[in-house]
């Protein structure tokens, strides 16, 4: 039997945090490639591959800063408001707090057989996977999302379809931070156990 001493991927799991402060230099393309292979071994009902992924670094992360800035300036401007010069250069700067920001969107298969939350949700466990592959590779990761995630201004910039979900911005680079202690789940106090008997 495994114990649970000697379980590397546990151990992984359970120490695995989210790094929202990265370095400049941007880690190789190698390292950015092995992150998404690991995204595709996740599950995925019908093998549809629902997930796409599109990596930004040096002038594109500023395109998208620009494509970020004016949809906060018409989300404003929509609910009465003005945006400031310095809410809009905020929000431009946000995507270069990492050298590598991988979007992944989900394009839900449009065959007979698949459910639309389950391409969703079957992204999200790539996330997870490249989360994972970031910090075994001795890089931080860090998934965003925030209102451009579902502004179809966004995802016209990045030339994915209108029926494509964004599902996370992923932020990559070297850690800027000292470690962070794993965190208490708390995952047992959100279940119920029916029908388990001892002994
Ligand atoms: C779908 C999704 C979207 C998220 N979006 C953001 C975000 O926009 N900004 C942010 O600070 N954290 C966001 N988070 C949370 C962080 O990625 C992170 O999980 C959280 O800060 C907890 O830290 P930990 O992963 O180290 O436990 C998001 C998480 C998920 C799953």
């Amino acid at each position: 039997m495994v114990t649970k001493q000697e379980n590397q991927v546990l151990d992984a799991l359970l120490a695995r945090r989210s790094i929202p402060r990265v370095h400049s230099n941007r880690p190789p393309r190698d390292s950015i490639e092995q992150i998404i292979e690991a995204a595709g071994h996740a599950p995925n009902h019908h093998h549809t591959h629902p997930w796409r992924f599109i990596v930004l670094a040096g002038t594109a992360r500023e395109e998208l800063g620009e494509v970020m800035a004016e949809s906060l300036r018409v989300r404003l401007q929509q609910s009465g408001q003005t945006a400031t010069e310095a809410d809009l250069a905020k929000e431009r700067a946000k995507p270069l707090r990492a050298p590598v920001v991988i979007v992944v969107a989900a394009v839900p298969d449009t065959g007979p057989k698949a459910i639309e939350i389950e391409e969703v949700v079957a992204t999200a466990a790539a996330v997870e996977n490249m989360l994972l592959a970031a910090q075994s590779l001795g890089l931080g990761a860090m998934w965003r999302t925030g209102r451009p995630a579902y502004d179809p201004v966004v995802k016209r910039f990045l030339e994915l379809p209108e029926q494509a979900h964004i599902v996370s911005f992923l932020y990559v680079g070297y850690p800027d931070l000292p470690d962070l202690p794993p965190r208490a789940s708390g995952a047992l106090s959100h279940t119920r156990w029916r029908g388990w008997t001892e002994g």
